[in-house]
């Protein structure tokens, strides 16, 4: 039997918390899947598991931590003050609390957060990535040559397709300047601008510290969409139930890969995995182009981790049922090193 832990489970909420906040109405809605089902697991493997909220108070913490004494924090916090950028800084913090805690290091999530310095890493160790620009607020919008149409305008530093909608694939200037200038406007952010590339949406989700494993690949598929139409993850695409319905959109197991080309996948995201600093868990998104080449979008540390989600379904396909997941995720935590 697996030795029993006090775990801290540090959540983010959306308003501001109080230290012994009663969140038990909230456990049981759609937005606290992951935070229900990690609780639901760590209680289930024997642990003593308590929980806290943080809005945008880190004083909380500091008081939750001596109350309690945690062996370990899972952390699920992955936003401050409702901002998803702040990612990195509650878990610099952490680092400075002489506690172990769950998922990656501030490194890691900071050059994963911003969509342009990941890119300029890898690009360097020749992993292919888009082209991009980098169009800041209050700077002139310009389209650098290089940067031919079709064009993908995103948020800089945002996740689960935040800002991507079908306006995002743009194929001419003035639909490039509007799009740039929204993102800086509704998402008060710089926005990157990349070269649009074609191909298959491919997600793999990898674990480990040094030895590093890789899960069976899933996929984002398009079955009602057109062949033609541009497919890609829009925020309706990913959450919006009816919208998947009507367009056949749905995530599976990536079927149909070539001989050795997952094996290849595999080896290419276990570079990019340790290019990028990340530990503990992460999810990487790669376009597989008509001609079998792999593209870098995004990489993911600490992806969502409810049940349903891609990550833990494809460690379920690697025979790590959820609680054995969550126990792994929790024993790379305590491993990990920090400094
Ligand atoms: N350069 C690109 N070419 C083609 N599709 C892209 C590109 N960048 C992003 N996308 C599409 O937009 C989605 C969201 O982009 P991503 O960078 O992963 O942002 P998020 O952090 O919001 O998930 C991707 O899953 C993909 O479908
Ligand atoms: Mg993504």
């Amino acid at each position: 039997m697996a030795k029993k832990h006090k775990v801290l489970a540090l959540f983010d909420a959306a308003s501001p918390t109080t230290l012994d906040q009663d969140l038990s109405q909230e456990l049981k809605t759609k937005d606290w899947e992951t935070e229900a089902n990690v609780v639901e697991a760590l209680t289930a493997l024997g642990h003593s598991c308590e929980h806290l909220a943080i809005f945008d108070n880190t004083d909380v913490i500091r008081q939750k931590l001596e109350s309690f004494q945690p062996e370990i924090i899972f952390n699920l916090a992955d936003q401050f003050k409702n901002n998803r950028a702040f990612d990195q800084n509650i878990v610099s913090f952490l680092e400075l609390q002489d506690v172990p805690f769950t998922g990656c290091g501030s490194m890691g999530l900071t050059l994963c957060k911003h969509k342009g310095i990941s890119k300029k890493i890898l690009s360097y160790h020749r992993i292919r990535v888009p082209e991009f620009v980098i169009l800041h607020r209050g700077k002139r919008i310009v389209r650098p040559r290089r940067l031919s149409f079709p064009v993908f305008i995103k948020p800089l530093k945002e996740e689960a397709s935040y800002g991507i909608a079908q306006a995002s694939f743009v194929e001419n200037d003035e639909d490039f300047k509007q799009r740039v200038l929204f993102v800086h406007e509704k998402f008060g952010q710089d926005a990157i601008a990349e070269e649009y590339i074609e191909g298959r949406e491919l997600y793999v989700s990898l674990l480990g510290n040094h030895r590093l494993q890789v899960f069976p690949i899933r996929e984002l598929i398009f079955q009602e969409v057109p062949p033609e139409e541009p497919k890609f993850a829009t925020y309706k695409a990913k959450w919006d139930e009816e919208y998947r319905k009507r367009w056949g959109i749905v995530n599976a197991f990536a079927t149909q890969l070539e001989d050795g080309l997952a094996h290849r996948i595999g080896n290419v995201c276990r570079k990019i995995y340790r290019l990028l600093a990340i530990d503990g868990y992460a999810r990487l998104d790669l376009r597989l182009t008509p001609d079998n080449e792999v593209v870098f979008i995004e990489a993911n540390p600490n992806p969502i981790l409810a049940r349903q989600e891609d990550f833990a379904q494809a460690a379920e396909k690697s025979n790590l049922a959820y609680p054995q997941l969550i126990e792994r995720i929790m024993h790379l935590g305590r491993t990990a090193a920090r400094e």
